[in-house]
């Protein structure tokens, strides 16, 4: 349960080595998160994230997980919730961006794409919806994307994937809302992590340290939406509504 105070106490990391998602469960650490599961298919890059994460007071377990494997998702988050007792937060960080290019050449990565980002998130989604139920609280924090908002013809096959990410997580944060369990939508532009290394900055490109700190002054305030940087909710309330003959010219970089 969270503390007195409204702070996380436990959390699970679904894509544990994620940059973004570190730069998160650091910060909930700092605010006295006292118990972290980094689940994960890396068992090497989870153990270094684990290390980096260890402090005096803190409990931090590792434990596998393929976004890909959906049909034991149920079973194996029961298992960890089993394992680890009442989990107050849990972070949705996997993800697999791809290149169109890519994508043109090979049309099933596309699909593996597809898999990985939408097909996963939503097993693992309804999973941990499962254990919320039963342990009778729970914040889900998905990692959507501004690429949720509008497709570019650079990255469509990855925009695809977060706007129904997006769409699921909108839906199941008003189905489990009467439950008094909270699902929040994070929307970050262009994040300098391992997935976007070496390419070109986006406008307002941001830091998953930003990011963290956006999500965490979101919880305090029970916000269902947060973007990063919050200017980007009102460039891309003007760029949805673009004609497409303008947006193919805007989205061209
Ligand atoms: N960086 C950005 O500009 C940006 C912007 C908006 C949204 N996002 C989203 O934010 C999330 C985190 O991204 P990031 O920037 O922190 O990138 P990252 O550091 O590359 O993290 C991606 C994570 O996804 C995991 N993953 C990929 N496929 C998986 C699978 N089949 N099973 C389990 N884990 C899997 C990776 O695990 P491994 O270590 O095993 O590869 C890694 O932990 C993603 O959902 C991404 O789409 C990123």
């Amino acid at each position: 349960m969270k503390d007195a105070l409204g702070s996380v106490q436990s959390a699970l990391v679904l894509g544990g080595t994620s940059d973004i998602a570190l730069a998160i469960v650091r910060r909930l650490v700092d605010d006295r998160c006292a118990r972290v599961v980094l689940a994960g298919r890396d068992p090497g890059g989870l153990e270094k994230a684990a290390a980096g994460l260890s402090r005096e007071g803190v409990e931090v377990a590792t434990t596998p997980f393929d976004a890909d494997d959906a049909e034991h998702h149920a079973a194996q988050i029961a298992a960890i919730f089993a394992e680890h007792g009442d989990l107050d937060l849990v972070l949705l960080a996997f993800g697999v961006l791809g290149t169109q290019d890519g994508f043109d050449a090979d049309p099933a990565s596309a699909s593996r794409v597809v898999h990985t980002n939408l097909g996963g998130a939503v097993s693992a989604s309804l999973a941990v919806a499962q254990q919320f139920r039963r342990q009778g609280h729970g914040t889900l924090v998905v990692l959507s994307s501004v690429a949720a908002e509008r497709a570019r013809k650079s990255n469509y096959v990855y925009g695809a994937t977060k706007a129904g990410l997006d769409a699921f997580a909108q839906g199941l944060g008003d189905a489990l809302a009467p439950l008094g369990i909270d699902v929040m939508v994070v929307r970050p532009g262009f994040v300098h992590t391992r997935m976007t290394e070496g390419m070109d900055a986006q406008p307002f490109a941001t830091t998953p340290d930003a990011v963290a700190d956006a999500v965490v002054r979101g919880l305090r305030r029970g916000a269902t939406t947060v973007w990063a940087p919050g200017i980007l909710r009102w460039v891309f309330a003007v760029m949805r509504h673009l004609p497409r003959p303008v947006w193919r010219i805007v989205s061209a970089r």
